[in-house]
């Protein structure tokens, strides 16, 4: 019998639809609609000005930018030196340029994992990743995470020490989207020290490492090992993500099959856009934009937390994030936060992203709770943000207040 269209699908894309978290975002939003759901960087941070100037000038320059051709060279040495700064210096032969950090996973995930491979995580991740590996379907492993210490390391190296092992373990340092935890640098080292003995490689996902607002920066897990860590990193939240541009940190070796890789992605052809962004770099002092941007996130990251201390129900738990662009709330009274999200958009107008949007497993995980944005709104929006969701939470409430001391910090 002749297929539906949909039928001709692989089985993987037979399966896709977009979850019910996704339809309820895309409800028109409602005049005054706060938004505190997506991981948007602040729109007046973005170079827009000097991005222009640096366009017009090299393409009045040298049209040929706009041809297909290589990698911009000098783009890798500015990307060496910025990681320098982020504490894990590499050799400019070690740096990959990449339409983002989102193809930067692809690609390695192209290279390391096998149709029906393993896969080691934990229990709520970015999104990107979880699409990434799902033509794959694999078998994803998951560990839980500690919210002051990050991935739980010990279960890591359990899954590490099983036959076959997984094709690579996946984490994000600093910033945890969503749970908005920095892993702790005794677990970095012992990470690192993992890979190393059990030959998996760990990649290492780190959009938000520049973004650390608290005490002197801790280095990415790369800095612990530069063999088996592949370092992903990228422009979008320290420049803007309209740019597609950001890089991996792998070795050497490796980089001719990247290439082959992103060859068949989209031609590894990005010249002109890696043209613009060296020349910004060249001409703005990348400290004094990264400082400014550590200020205003910093900001509107304590605006966030004070104003949850005043709106939000006494369970409710979360810590102050020390980087990236989230608050993560556990909320152990609320049963249904998609119920909460239906509710925060229909009755208050304010969005957030349940936690359910993260898990790897559907119900499998050990935290209850939603992610919080502070990047994109100023810190007015976020009082009254706040202040709205805390109205729909105390309504969702069905269990009587807590009498537990509280233990975290609020
Ligand atoms: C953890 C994480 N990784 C990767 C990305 C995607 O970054 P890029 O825009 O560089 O593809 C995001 C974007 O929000 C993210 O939160």
């Amino acid at each position: 019998m002749r297929r539906d269209l949909l039928g001709a699908l692989a089985p993987w894309a037979r399966n896709t639809r977009a979850s019910t978290i996704q339809q309820l975002l895309t409800l028109v939003p409602r005049p005054g609609q706060i938004s505190l759901a997506l991981g948007l960087p602040a729109v007046e941070t973005f170079p827009a000005r000097e991005l222009a100037q640096a366009a017009r000038e090299i393409l009045e320059a040298e049209p040929t930018a706009l041809q297909y051709g290589p990698p911009f060279e000098p783009l890798k040495h500015q990307v060496a030196a910025l990681m320098s700064r982020r504490g894990a210096p590499c050799r400019p032969e070690q740096v990959f340029l990449t339409a983002g950090a989102q193809q930067g996973m692809s690609l390695l995930a192209r290279l390391l994992l096998e149709y029906r491979g393993s896969v080691v995580t934990e229990e709520r991740i970015y999104t990107g990743l979880q699409q990434v590996i799902e033509p794959f379907e694999p078998d994803v492993r998951t560990v839980a995470t500690d919210l002051a210490a990050g991935m739980d390391v010990e279960a890591v190296a359990v899954q590490l020490a099983r036959h076959p092992p997984p094709a690579f373990v996946y984490v994000i340092p600093d910033g945890h989207n969503p749970l908005a935890v920095g892993i702790s640098v005794g677990r970095r080292r012992e990470l690192a020290e993992l890979a190393r003995r059990f030959g998996v490689p760990v990649i290492e996902d780190d959009p938000y490492g520049l973004l650390q607002y608290d005490g002197p920066p801790v280095p990415p897990v790369r800095a612990w090992d530069d063999e088996w860590v592949f370092y992903v990193g990228s422009f979008s939240k320290i420049l803007a993500p309209a740019l597609r541009a950001g890089w991996l940190v792998v070795p050497e070796i490796l980089v001719p099959r990247l290439e082959v890789a992103k060859e068949a992605a989209d031609i590894n052809a990005a010249p002109f856009t890696q043209r613009v962004i060296s020349r910004l770099l060249d001409t703005i002092s990348i400290d004094s934009h990264l400082d400014a941007l550590r200020g205003i996130y910093r900001a509107r990251r304590d605006a966030m937390l004070s104003a949850l201390g005043r709106h939000f129900p006494e369970e409710a738990r979360w810590r102050r994030p020390a980087a990236g662009l989230f608050v993560w709330v556990e909320l152990p009274g609320v049963p249904d936060t998609l119920e909460a999200l239906r509710s925060g958009i229909e009755r208050e107008g304010v969005t957030f992203l349940p936690g359910e949007a993260f898990e790897v497993h559907a119900g499998r995980r050990s935290h209850a709770g939603i992610r919080l944005n502070f990047s994109h709104v100023s810190c007015d929006q976020i009082e009254e943000g706040v202040a709205r969701l805390g109205r729909v939470l105390k309504r969702a409430l069905v269990a009587p207040p807590s009498t537990q001391p509280q233990e975290q910090s609020r």
